[in-house]
């Protein structure tokens, strides 16, 4: 049994903006049903306390700690500990970005703080009797832990799990002036950057472990194209990174009991499934038509997921017999555009901006192909989502995409194995020809048929991942000795 503690910027269903806060609700109750003493950290936001019946935390015998709350992740037993700094993160809203949806001036000050925070936890400095013995970094928000902890004598071991390398938290010389941190960590070797300092670069020079969170994706940010600028030290460490896959809550996201969804069905029952196409049309303001086919998307409009594939080719698919339902929000030149095409086209192009829970389950649960062009994609959980709830997935060959999803091709479908579609090239041209290779299939009920239920019958839970967690947190706690 380990003690490990699981540090995270977002938790499902405390506070989410996308994946991370999916596997940071799931993985760690894998974990903890393996026997393993975890705990989740996160910040105190004040939307996620408002949802968990959080008290403060008794330290030494008769006193409270200032710092902490502690809580349950809403329906288990995994214990949350919520870090209480109104300055810094009493703020409502989304965890990262202002009303004016920028980042937050102030963020390095605020996962600085975030991080030695965690630090004194890691060294059981808060008077709760409790070290554990490893310690789960994910993402840059929590980056300079390892490198604070990496100083500490008798420390756990680290882990840092890159979620997307797209997103390095980088910063001013200034600021890291004015985070008071050692001045050793001012070193190519450490946190400086191209003049900058990057909150990743403290996970990956200083993590006893490095892993992102797909076989592929591990691959391929140790090249330039997807390296993002740090594929040398990424290949420098290649012995200490690994790719595990993500695995997905199946009884969380179960189409036969999804509290988010009006109607049930599970592989047996797939002509129940018509029903929630038709809610889904009728939810979106489209015509129902049980025979048109219907694509969708949902997701973050930026262009690691290839929205602007997609924009390109509406004038192309508008012209075809087909719906598209999309829910999602992001860069505002795509959010127009895809505005400009649904008021040419509503009867054909129903458009939601915003984040939307029910909404987005509904999608999967009725859409008959679900779009994921991603220029790029660690994992990627929709598609996993997708194949459970029996929409087929359309997705590029990348990344996490790659390892989760198998291409209808002619042997694939001979064996019954198939369940999506892949293309290759990120341009509109390969993107066009694979929705009409999915056109095509859908004219062929029986074969679709199919092809959705190898995708149901998939098993996307963590119990395979969890286990390699595992082995990696002995790997990382058996470097940490050497
Ligand atoms: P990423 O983390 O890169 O955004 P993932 O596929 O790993 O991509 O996870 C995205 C998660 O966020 C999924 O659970 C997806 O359903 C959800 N999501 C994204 N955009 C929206 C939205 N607009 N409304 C509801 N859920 C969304
Ligand atoms: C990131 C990635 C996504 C991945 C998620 C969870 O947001 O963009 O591909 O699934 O993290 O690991």
């Amino acid at each position: 049994m380990m003690k490990i503690l699981f540090v995270t910027s977002e938790v499902y269903p405390l506070i989410k903006t996308g994946g991370l806060a999916d596997v940071s609700g799931s993985l760690p109750i894998a974990l903890k049903s393996l026997g393993h003493d975890i705990r989740i950290l996160i910040p105190g936001y004040p939307s996620a306390l408002a949802q968990g019946a959080f008290e403060w935390v008794e330290a030494i015998p008769g006193t409270k700690t200032p710092k902490l709350q502690k809580g349950l992740l809403p329906g288990t037993q995994v214990p949350v500990l919520a870090f209480i700094d109104d300055i810094h993160f009493g703020r409502p809203g989304n965890p990262y970005l202002g009303p004016d949806g920028l980042p937050w001036p102030d963020n390095a000050e605020r996962f600085s703080t975030f991080c030695h925070l965690a630090t004194d936890l890691a060294m059981d400095r808060l008077g709760l009797d409790w070290k554990p013995d490893i310690v789960h970094c994910n993402d840059w928000q929590t980056g300079l832990i390892p490198a604070l902890l990496n100083d500490e004598i008798n420390r756990p071991a680290t882990v840092f799990t890159i979620h997307n390398l797209a997103y390095q938290g980088t910063f001013s010389h200034d600021m890291f002036l004015k985070l008071r941190l050692p001045l050793r960590f001012w070193s190519p070797n450490a946190l400086e950057f191209y003049g900058q300092m990057s909150f990743i670069k403290g996970g990956l020079v200083f993590a006893d472990r490095i892993s992102t969170v797909s076989p592929t994706y591990a691959r391929e940010i140790q090249g330039a194209e997807f390296g993002c600028g740090l594929e040398g030290l990424l290949t420098h460490r290649s012995a200490k990174l690994s790719g595990i896959l993500n695995g997905i809550d199946m009884a969380d996201w179960n189409p036969a009991s999804d509290p988010y969804l009006p109607v049930h069905f599970d592989r047996e029952h797939l002509p129940q499934r018509q029903e929630a196409k038709a809610l889904l049309q009728t939810a979106f303001g489209l015509p129902i038509a049980a025979k048109t086919p219907l694509l969708a998307w949902v997701g973050r409009l930026v262009e690691q997921k290839g929205i602007d594939l997609l924009v390109d080719l509406l004038p192309r698919l508008m012209a075809l017999p087909l719906q598209i339902v999309l829910i999602g929000s992001g860069d505002s030149r795509f959010e127009q555009s895809l505005q400009h095409w649904t008021k040419l086209f509503p009867d054909k192009f129903a458009l939601r901006l915003g984040y939307d829970e029910a909404r987005a389950r509904l999608v999967e649960a009725g859409t008959d192909l679900f779009l994921m062009p991603s220029r790029f994609e660690p994992c990627g959980l929709n598609q996993m989502y997708s194949q459970r709830y029996g929409a087929i997935p359309l997705v590029r060959r990348a990344g996490g995409l790659a390892d989760t999803v198998v291409d209808a091709d002619a042997v694939a479908l001979k064996e019954g194995t198939a369940t999506g579609l892949l293309f290759k090239e990120a341009t509109p041209e390969a993107l066009y020809d694979a929705i009409e290779r999915a056109l095509a299939l859908y004219q062929k009920p029986s074969v679709w048929r199919a092809i959705q239920k190898s995708g149901m019958a998939r098993d996307f839970s963590w119990a395979l991942s969890a286990q390699q967690y595992v082995e990696l947190y002995a790997e990382a706690d058996h470097d940490r000795q050497t």
